[in-house]
């Protein structure tokens, strides 16, 4: 290889590698402009603000009458699910949902206090009837058949599942919150289980204002 050939190689050698150099300075640039600035920034989701909760139900009341959703439209609603063996959350919901009737008054004319069963096996219209002898009469209860009931609580987005205690029987473990709609059935608000009962009654009053 002459001296000449030599430099001409290099020469070459480096102008290659040069622009295999700024090549990938460009695609790395386009990378981060175009995707990797992307990445990091939120992806804008279509919503309206509200969650779907709440939708189409048929069930049997306490009364054996058959109900739907259309049933409870024209008032707001508040839907607690739950069970009549319930040891603690459920009695202690049903009896602040009494108070707070009591507390609004003439205004708790215009609101549908609902309590369906997540455990249809066992909580039959009639236990249902007897149960709720316990908590403001204007208190509706639901049961159906186990198929009905899931369809409801998945609309409301309510999980249960059955506990095995030791004697043999089973407890449920349920979602406790109570889902507040608007007279036209649109869900309004949670209420939490543990919230206190000042803020229930606040978000009650607003659904009732809606
Ligand atoms: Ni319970």
């Amino acid at each position: 290889m002459s001296f000449l050939k030599i430099i001409r190689w290099t020469a070459w050698t480096l102008v290659a590698v040069a622009l295999f150099g700024v090549t990938g300075v460009i695609l790395g640039w386009l990378q981060v402009e175009k995707f990797g600035a992307g990445r990091n920034t939120p992806v804008p989701v279509v919503s309206s603000g509200v969650p779907t909760i709440g939708g189409p139900f048929s069930l049997v009341n306490h009364r054996g009458e058959r109900v739907t959703q259309d049933t409870f439209k024209g008032k707001a609603t508040a839907y607690f699910f739950g069970f009549t063996h319930c040891p603690d959350v459920c009695p202690t919901t049903l009896f602040e949902m009494t108070r707070h009737l009591e507390q609004l008054g003439p205004d708790a004319d215009r609101l549908n206090v609902v309590f369906v069963t997540v455990d249809p096996e066992r909580d039959t219209p009639e236990l249902l009837r007897t149960y709720l002898e316990s908590f403001d009469p204007r208190i509706v209860g639901l049961t159906g058949t186990p198929e009905e009931v899931a369809a409801m609580a998945k609309e409301f987005r309510v999980s249960y599942r059955k506990v095995p205690t030791e004697n043999g029987e089973y407890t449920m473990d349920h979602t406790a919150s109570v889902v507040v709609t608007d007279a036209q059935g649109a869900f309004v608000t949670l209420i939490d289980s543990h919230e206190d009962a000042t803020m229930a009654l606040t978000k009650l009053k607003r659904a009732l204002a809606d």
